[in-house]
C-alpha cells in the first residue's frame, strides 16, 4: 500500500516539526513555543550588554528581552 507509506511518511515529518517546537518550550521558564523561521539576522546588542555585538537569534520569540536584532538589510527589529 503506497498510500500508507505516504501517510506515515508525513506522520513522522510533522513528528519530526513538533519535536522541533517542543525543546524551545523547555530551555525557557515560560512554556512558549517559539516559530521555527530564521530572519536574516547579522548580530544582535541588548540594552543589558550595551554596545557588544551578541551572535545572532533568529527571531525575536528566541532573543532574550530587551535585545535588538539588526538584519543584513540594515533594519533592525526591538524585542520585548
Ligand atoms: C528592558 O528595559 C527597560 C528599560 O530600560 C527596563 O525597564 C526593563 O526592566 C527591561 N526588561 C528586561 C526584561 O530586562
Amino acid at each position: 500500500m503506497a498510500t500508507n507509506k505516504i501517510l506515515v511518511m508525513s506522520l513522522i515529518i510533522v513528528g519530526a516539526m513538533l519535536g522541533g517546537v517542543i525543546p524551545g518550550v523547555t530551555t525557557g521558564k515560560t512554556a512558549k513555543a517559539c516559530p521555527l523561521y530564521c530572519l536574516q539576522v547579522e548580530y544582535m546588542t541588548c540594552l543589558s550588554s550595551g554596545d557588544a555585538k551578541l551572535p545572532p537569534r533568529c527571531n525575536c520569540c528566541l532573543a532574550p528581552k530587551n535585545c535588538t536584532l539588526h538584519l543584513s538589510d540594515s533594519t533592525s527589529i526591538h524585542c520585548k
